[in-house]
């Protein structure tokens, strides 16, 4: 059995920025239970304010319109000085980060989120079909919506070495992988992971693309994120100490829109389509890339330290279907 090193943090007093986010409420709810905790997000949900400050967050409405550090550093300037714990998980601009980290030199641990996407063998022909450009504020230039997030979460972690290298900052690093909220009520960006899910009750045919069919996910409950995210903030190091969050199993696209089927007692009408990217560049990735079985998509993924230093997700999809069916959220999926 490995040793269990991280600890829950307890009576100590936590910043949290996009606390209002998928992931950065659930971290909240559960640093809440034995921490002073402050957040910080715009807050756009109502609903989602009033669950937080209930459940005891100090909520601080702050957008950060400008982008650059000085101007995110001085709106900064209004809240305590003395946090033990500071967690990024704004999902915004990499310019919060630095932002943070030149604000609060002397906290004990700072944990920057990022992401693993950047770190699965996408294939050039998967992210073809992800292009569309966008007018980037930040850089002034058009940029993939893709290519502008990936650079985003890259910049943050070279952010998030220099500042823990050269200011003498521990830090943590989380890349997390596909995170998954059940209660729909509380972040329509959380509808996600449920999209077919509204095609399946209905009786509606599944387009789903042959070779992304087998695409596998380690998905990982919201809550499963927010207890590694605040265990592993117990083991922030000099240089940062990085890991990889997702839930233990993977899932393909198939078992998973099986197992909503399964749940909700219904069949999946699956209509299988090839990209164009797929016909561009399928024969090109023939031998070491073979999407006709959509089986073999190139997926590394490797949870090794999270295993040995975390606790085990308890959530599993199964779980998560259940509870989305209990709760009724998943109603919200018809509304406009
Ligand atoms: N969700 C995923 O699938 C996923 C996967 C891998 C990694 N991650 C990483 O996890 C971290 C958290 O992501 P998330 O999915 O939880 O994000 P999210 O649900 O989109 O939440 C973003 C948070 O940032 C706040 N925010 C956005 N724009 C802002 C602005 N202009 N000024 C102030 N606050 C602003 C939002 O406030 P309001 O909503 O109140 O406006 C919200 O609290 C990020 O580092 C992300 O890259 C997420």
């Amino acid at each position: 059995m490995a040793t269990k090193k991280a600890k829950i943090p307890k009576d100590k007093k936590i910043l949290i920025t996009g606390a209002s986010g998928i992931i950065g409420h659930a971290v909240a709810l559960e640093a809440l239970k034995e921490n002073e905790v402050w957040g910080v997000a715009r807050f756009t949900n109502p609903k989602l304010k009033k669950k937080l400050e209930d459940a005891g967050l100090k909520c601080i409405v702050k957008n950060f319109v400008d982008w650059d550090v000085e101007s995110i550093k001085k709106a900064l300037e209004d809240l305590p000085d003395d946090f033990d714990i500071v967690i990024d998980e704004t999902y915004h601009t990499a310019f919060v980060t630095p932002a943070l980290y030149e604000r609060y030199p002397n906290v004990k641990s700072f944990v920057a989120t990022t992401t693993g996407q950047n770190y699965i063998g996408y294939t050039e022909e998967y992210l073809g079909e992800r292009k569309k450009f966008r007018w980037d504020e930040s850089l002034r230039q058009p940029l993939s919506y893709f290519g502008k997030y990936g650079m985003d979460k890259v910049a943050i972690e070279y952010f998030a070495h220099h500042y823990c290298i050269t200011k003498k900052i521990p830090t943590v690093i989380l890349r997390y992988e596909c995170p998954v909220i059940t209660d729909l009520s509380l972040h329509k960006k959380g509808y996600g992971s449920w999209i077919g899910l509204k095609d399946i009750i209905d009786g509606n045919e599944i387009a789903i693309l042959r070779n992304i069919i087998g695409r596998p996910w380690n998905v990982i409950h919201s809550t499963d994120v927010a207890i590694a995210t605040l265990e592993a903030s117990s083991l922030a190091t000099i240089s940062p100490n990085i890991f990889n969050i997702a839930g233990y199993r993977h899932y393909t696209n198939r078992e998973m829109l099986d197992t909503m089927a399964e749940v909700f007692g219904k069949k999946v009408k699956y209509r299988e389509f090839l990209s164009k990217a797929y016909i561009q560049y399928g024969g090109y990735y023939k031998g070491n890339f073979i999407p006709r079985t959509g089986y073999n998509y190139p997926f590394i993924y490797v949870l090794d330290k999270m295993k040995k230093y975390l606790s085990e997700p308890k959530i599993s999809w199964r779980d998560m279907v259940e509870d989305v069916k209990c709760n009724e959220t998943y109603k919200l999926l018809w509304e406009k």
